[in-house]
């Protein structure tokens, strides 16, 4: 793993930006898995100016997210699709078909999350894996006792998560969804390149743990210990307790 420690949020986000713009316009067509979350906002928002002062072009790439809440339909604000279609996709130009998240409103489940998996086998895997990590110390949302094999599934989202993620949905934790489809641990170590974002001194407990300590499904994100292409970007508050 390599972590590369910037002064604040804004050096971190814009310095992930850049590194996607870069190997997008080392291969056009990218395979480039995508996460959501507060932290990433920052990052679209620079990858769309990059977008917009340089000839970098988004219409070869495609793009699969880390996971989607159950029972929540792609057109509801509270979505993940609907949070990529606001974030970057309205704003760059990747092509509707080109860019797949689970489906969380479909009828059977296990058919859509190895279908998942399937659509990223065909398309050669991930190239670059862009990630977040919740303060339970999940990727995507792996939760506590993820397999460090895990693919593509349902997932239970523990009380700590639901409450971090309680702002997306006004404040009102009962409003989280109890359960997503999310890429599992193993999907994830597959990517050829991974990059794990986080800022805030909220995310510095649980840091520390994914990158110094014991490799467990009780914190899935220190799996990344395992992958031999690994950036691990913070700003220095993220970084105080390393
Ligand atoms: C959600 C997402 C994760 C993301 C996490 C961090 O739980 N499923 O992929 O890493 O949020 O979110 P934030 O950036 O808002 O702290």
């Amino acid at each position: 793993m390599e972590v590369i420690v910037c002064p604040d949020a804004e050096a971190a986000t814009s310095l992930v930006a850049k590194l996607i713009a870069d190997r997008l316009r080392a291969k056009p067509e990218l395979v480039l898995g995508l996460a959501t979350g507060r932290t990433m906002e920052r990052v679209y928002d620079h990858l769309v100016a990059i977008r917009r002062s340089t000839d970098l072009d988004f219409s070869g790439c495609r793009t699969f997210n880390l996971d989607e809440y159950i029972g929540i339909p792609g057109d509801d604000a509270h979505s993940y699709r609907y949070y990529m279609n606001r974030h970057l996709f309205d704003r760059v130009e990747i092509a509707a078909g080109n860019a797949f998240l689970p489906d969380g409103m479909a009828s059977d489940l296990r058919a859509e999350a190895n279908r998942y998996e399937q659509a990223i086998r065909e398309a050669g895997g991930i190239d670059l894996q862009l990630l977040g990590i919740g303060e339970a110390g999940h990727i995507g949302f792996n939760e506590p006792l993820s397999a460090l094999k895990s693919r593509t599934r349902e997932k239970a989202l523990t009380q700590i998560t639901r409450e971090q993620n309680a702002a997306m949905f006004d404040g009102d934790v009962n409003r989280v969804p109890l359960r997503a489809l999310t890429m599992g641990v193993g999907t994830i170590l597959d990517a050829r390149e991974i990059v794990l974002l986080a800022t805030g001194k909220a995310k510095a407990a649980v840091l520390a743990r994914a990158v110094e300590g014991p490799i467990t499904g009780m914190i899935s994100a220190s799996a990344l210990q395992l992958h031999p292409n690994c950036k691990i970007v913070v700003d220095e508050l993220a970084a105080a307790a390393l």
